[in-house]
């Protein structure tokens, strides 16, 4: 297999996420945020997003948010990883994730949550697979 590289995502790469943020939300075409086109100048501070590449393509991302000042114990939340399909299960979701781990670390970020959706079953195991648990926290709903 081709070695894999993760790296922050640059201005050239909107693209190829934009492509996969497509993939990602299929069947929400219709709505006008799917439709836009992402754009890293619209980061605040607090997101990152990195690329994973084969061969100079681009095959999956990872789109973080994180808040450093939540009483000294700073959180994320991964908002979106997706790996394109023909490169799945050869762990580019793991080294995505543990890239993310890895920088939020040095940024004093002690805690990772995810949303995943209980019909998300490959990601689910995902998930778990990597580490993630149950989280503690008592999550508030409210549907509008
Ligand atoms: C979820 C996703 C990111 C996983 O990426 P990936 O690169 O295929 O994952 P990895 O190869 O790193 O998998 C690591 C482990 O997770 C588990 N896993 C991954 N995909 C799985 C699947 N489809 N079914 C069951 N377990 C799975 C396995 O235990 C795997 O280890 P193994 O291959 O040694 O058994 C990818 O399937 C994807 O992009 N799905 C669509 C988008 C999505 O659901 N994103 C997550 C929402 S935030």
């Amino acid at each position: 297999m081709k070695q894999i590289t993760i790296r922050k995502a640059r201005s050239k790469d909107l693209k190829g996420i934009t492509h996969y943020f497509r993939e990602l939300y299929k069947g929400d075409e219709e709505q006008g945020f799917y439709k836009s086109d992402l754009s890293l100048h619209m980061r605040k501070s607090g997101q990152m997003v990195f690329v994973a590449l084969s061969d100079k393509k681009l095959i999956g991302y990872i789109w973080t948010v994180y808040y450093e000042h939540i009483k000294n114990k700073g959180v994320a939340y991964i908002e979106e990883l997706f790996v394109s399909e023909k490169y799945r299960k050869r762990k580019v979701g793991t080294q995505l994730v543990n890239k993310v781990i890895s920088v939020l670390k040095q940024r004093n970020i002690h805690s990772v949550y995810v949303a995943v959706g209980s019909h998300m079953h490959a990601a689910q195991r995902f998930y778990k697979a990597i580490g993630f648990t149950n989280s503690p926290e008592k999550w508030f709903f409210l549907s509008i």
